[in-house]
């Protein structure tokens, strides 16, 4: 991270988001998420960060995969899908995390069902951004460069 090579950027996709593009298309769009990753990735690129994405299924291997992230990722951008509303597993490893994290959702939680407006993520995330649709995602890379630049700025 310190060494001249560019920040790296760990985008992270939770359960069902595999699904983007067929799944509830009035709601999330008919975007892919390949769409999104590939506005992500330019939006990494112009602003000088790495950017590397997993997807999965499976709340264990979310967990993993943000442990594999710490000491080598200055970020963490997160979609956990409805692992958000209830992982304190996710919670805990997020909380073990030193770099920035930043919650990312297509739609917006808060305006739906009871169950999507508590966030466990929340409480552990530099800040979420949500109900943007697709223009999420390049936000949040906006959001880890702002934060990485303030944080290396003399004074
Ligand atoms: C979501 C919102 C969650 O409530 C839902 O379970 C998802 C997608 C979003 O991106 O809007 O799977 O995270």
């Amino acid at each position: 991270m310190s060494d001249g090579q560019a920040p790296l950027v760990v985008l992270l996709s939770g359960p069902n988001l595999d699904l983007l593009g067929e799944r509830q298309p009035e709601v999330y769009g008919r975007a892919q998420l390949a769409d999104h990753v590939a506005a992500a990735q330019e939006e990494a690129t112009r602003c000088g960060l790495e950017l590397e994405h997993h997807q999965t299924n499976h709340e264990g291997e979310l967990v993993e995969l943000v442990h594999e992230a710490r000491r080598r990722a200055a970020a963490v951008i997160v979609n956990a899908g409805a692992l958000t509303h209830y992982s304190w597993s996710l919670h805990d490893a997020l909380a073990a995390f030193d770099g920035i994290v930043v919650e990312l959702h297509l739609s917006n939680p808060s305006a739906r069902e009871p169950f999507r407006h508590t966030s466990v993520v929340a409480g552990v995330a530099h800040g979420a951004i949500a109900g943007f649709g697709g223009l999420g995602y390049p936000l949040a890379v906006q959001a880890v460069a702002r934060l990485l630049a303030e944080r290396s700025a003399p004074g």
